[in-house]
């Protein structure tokens, strides 16, 4: 099903072959819901934005850089931003992912092997953010709303057992929206007379 999407993706190719330049730098993380990469509309499947935890809000979206290098990772003030930080909650509700960690972006996270590396696809219509294996879909328990906040994000696993999404879950896609650094950055303005 993941391969397929891919496919699908990639004929897209010709349309879209900016997505992997705008893939640099820093930017913010749009959470959209979506199970396959050809059909999402931005503006139509947001679900919300990732802090600078990497705890997805509804709107409280974090300004994160993106390592020029390999392995490309990502960090926030708040720290390195990583799925292995093992007292993040665990997807209890997922056949494959029930001992997968919740991603955050945390002080104490101190990356190492094995990176997750994140990338996107040239072929996508927009730069949705992949990590792994083509690991492009996230897994959320619930959506954020004003009573509920905080929501964590994993990894989405699947195999025979579980082909979907977590059942009673959301499946996401993580967009990549450049912030201009130069623009968000605070100066003091001096007017002349
Ligand atoms: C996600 O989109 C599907 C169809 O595109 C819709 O049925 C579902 O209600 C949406 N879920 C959320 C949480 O927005
Ligand atoms: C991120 O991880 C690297 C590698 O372990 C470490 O050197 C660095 O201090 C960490 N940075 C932050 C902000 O935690
Ligand atoms: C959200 O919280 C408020 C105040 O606690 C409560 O009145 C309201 O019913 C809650 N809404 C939902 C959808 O739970
Ligand atoms: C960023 O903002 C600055 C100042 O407004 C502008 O000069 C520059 O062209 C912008 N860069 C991009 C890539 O949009």
């Amino acid at each position: 099903m993941l391969l397929l999407g891919a496919a699908a993706g990639l004929l897209l190719a010709s349309a879209a072959s900016a997505q992997t330049e705008l893939f640099h730098g820093h930017g913010q993380i749009i959470v959209l819901n979506g199970s396959s990469f050809v059909g999402v509309v931005p503006s139509r499947d947001r679900i919300g934005c990732l802090n600078d935890q990497g705890i997805l809000t509804l709107d409280n979206c974090a300004e994160f850089a993106l390592a020029d290098a390999s392995p490309r990772t990502f960090s926030t003030v708040s720290g390195n931003c990583t799925f292995q930080n093992k007292n993040m909650p665990a997807n209890s509700d997922s056949a494959y992912g029930r001992d997968s960690h919740a991603w955050s972006c945390l002080v104490e996270n101190q990356l190492g092997p094995p990176y997750e590396n994140y990338y996107t696809v040239t072929g996508f219509k927009y730069p949705f953010i992949c990590n792994g294996n083509l690991n492009c879909y996230y897994d959320i328990k619930s959506t954020p709303s004003p009573n509920n906040t905080r929501v964590p994000v994993w990894q989405f696993y699947w195999g025979d057992a579980q082909g979907g999404i977590t059942p009673g879950h959301v499946q996401t896609l993580w967009l990549w929206v450049p912030v201009n650094t130069t623009k968000t950055t605070k100066t003091t303005k001096t007017t002349r007379t």
